[in-house]
């Protein structure tokens, strides 16, 4: 019998927990793995982590697909995003602040990874074009254009996994008169660099994860004054002066923006913080996952398998209170299928599953429950695999103080430190304000004197 084949879409965070977790069960000395080929349409692992000073289309004509930014840091504690399998520890040699910058996020994705290893499994530039599947055969038929050769390639295979992300594909909506509005309009996917907007009144659209931060890093270097538009709630921080909410926007004049409320103020440029839409060009309808940024979108079970082919894969297509690990709960389940040491139940037993959930999340209300049901799958997902023990609710509740540190000061809750529920470490303390480091650069973050505690401060 030929080895089966697995195509992986997409090298960021769960192509290669995916990627990983093969490579554990290799040694873990299970024999005869399946063939993996992983296409990844930039030239590089990593996602969006890569930073990228692109916007639009890349060096290939492809759509760029980085969102992140200079000077961003982690929004959440790096424990609650940390590997079971590889610490932040193991990482760094020593203990180090709660919320590291991007680079220092990336530079622990990447430590994980031995790249050589994986290198013969990666074809970069090569973003996919179209996945069919052949009922008659049971196989899928993966098309890439390999931009190294200038040629399109296909090939079959027996399971694919849909690893592309879902924060690339700006939402963009349209406000009468925008128009003629004579500034910059962009969104926050082309947000690259806060230092545009120093000394410019800037409005915000969205009242997210992105118009928080986007809006934070405006008024860390320098914007005169930063305004959030709202649709359903305003986010609620006691904002600094210079920073303030408003309601939905109505239309522009000008360059002023007119909201529901009745008030206006002229602006210098608008970042639309409208979140992303679920994108994917390279599927046809029966296989495409439809879905808005939820925490379980229907027609996954167990969050990843398609209902109507199961053997169609996606990770990561959640909203994200957790990350990294959640990823590597998906992958080192998904994995299991694939080797069969787990049985898919049939189609109405998914559905049932899968409407338990879909139950069980439209009765929670909060931030607090939603973190609680994420943490809730992560356990249904590690309770079936060898992924290592990382007291998943221990971390839900750091991401519950997480949010109360949020509440309590907006530009200074990446100064607060958590400990590790992998290793015991205790994080080093933030040396400075948030506000008073500009320079996020790795070298930088990490000659910075974590005087603290220098040793790791363990408990047993
Ligand atoms: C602005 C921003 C800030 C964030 N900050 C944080 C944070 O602080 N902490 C945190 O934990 N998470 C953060 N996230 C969430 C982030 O999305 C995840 O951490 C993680 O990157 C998701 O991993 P992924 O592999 O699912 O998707 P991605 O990282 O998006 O990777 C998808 C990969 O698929 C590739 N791809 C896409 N289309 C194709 C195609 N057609 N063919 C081939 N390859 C393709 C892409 O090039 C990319 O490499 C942030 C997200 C954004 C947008
Ligand atoms: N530093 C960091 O780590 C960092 C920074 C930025 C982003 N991120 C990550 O990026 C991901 C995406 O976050 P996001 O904030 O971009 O997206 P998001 O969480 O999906 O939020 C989208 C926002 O846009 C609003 N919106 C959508 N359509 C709108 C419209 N037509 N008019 C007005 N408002 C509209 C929504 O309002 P409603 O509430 O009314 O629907 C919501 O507030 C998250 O995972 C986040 O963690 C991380």
């Amino acid at each position: 019998m030929s080895k089966q084949r697995i195509a992986i879409l997409g090298a960021g965070p769960s192509g290669l927990a995916q990627l990983r977790a093969f490579e554990a069960a290799r040694r873990a000395g299970v024999q005869d793995l399946p063939e993996i080929v992983c296409y990844e349409k930039q030239s590089d692992i990593g996602g969006m982590w890569n930073y990228t000073w692109r916007t639009g289309l890349d060096k290939n004509g492809e759509p760029v697909h980085g969102s992140m930014y200079r000077y961003l840091w982690s929004n959440g504690p790096k424990e609650c995003l940390e590997f079971a399998d590889y610490s932040f520890d193991e990482h760094f040699g020593r203990a180090i602040p709660s919320y590291p910058p991007r680079a220092v996020l990336k530079d622990y994705i990447m430590g994980r990874i031995d790249k050589q290893a994986i290198s013969k499994y990666i074809r970069f530039e090569c973003p996919v074009r179209w996945v069919s599947h052949d009922d008659s055969t049971g196989k899928f038929t993966v098309t890439v254009m390999n931009h190294q050769t200038g040629q399109q390639e296909s090939s079959e295979f027996d399971y694919v996994v849909v690893a592309t992300g879902h924060f690339s594909t700006p939402n963009m909506p349209y406000f009468e008169g925008v128009e003629q509005f004579p500034g910059r309009v962009l969104h926050a996917h082309d947000f690259r660099d806060a230092l545009e907007f120093k000394d410019k009144n800037v409005l915000l659209v969205g009242a997210s994860y992105s118009a928080e931060d986007i809006g934070s890093q405006c008024y860390k270097y320098g914007a005169k004054s930063v305004t959030i538009s709202y649709r359903s709630n305003p986010i609620g921080f006691d904002w600094p002066q210079g920073m303030e909410e408003k309601p939905l926007l109505a239309h522009f004049e000008g360059n002023v923006g007119y909201f529901t409320d009745g008030s206006s103020k002229a602006f210098d440029a608008i970042i639309m913080c409208t979140g992303y839409l679920f994108h994917f060009p390279f599927l046809p309808d029966e296989l495409r996952l439809q879905t808005h940024n939820c925490l379980y979108p229907d027609n996954l079970y167990k969050g990843v398998f398609f209902q109507s082919n199961p053997k169609l894969i996606y990770l990561g297509m959640q909203d994200q209170y957790f990350t990294f690990n959640m990823f590597d709960a998906q992958a080192w389940y998904a994995r299991d299928v694939m080797l069969g040491k787990i049985a898919l139940p049939e189609a109405d037993e998914r559905r049932q599953d899968m409407q338990h959930w879909l139950s069980h999340y439209a009765a929670q209300t909060g931030c607090n429950a939603a973190i609680d049901f994420q943490a809730g799958y992560i356990r249904d997902l590690n309770n079936a695999t060898d992924y290592p023990e990382f007291a998943v609710e221990k971390q839900a509740d750091l991401l519950k103080e997480w949010l109360l540190h949020k509440q309590e000061n907006i530009m200074g809750f990446r100064e607060n430190a958590y400990r590790s529920t992998v290793t015991g470490t205790m994080a080093s303390k933030l040396p400075a304000r948030w506000l008073d480091i500009k320079d996020d650069s790795l070298e930088s973050f990490m000659s910075l004197d974590f005087a603290e505690n220098k040793a790791f401060d363990k408990v047993d």
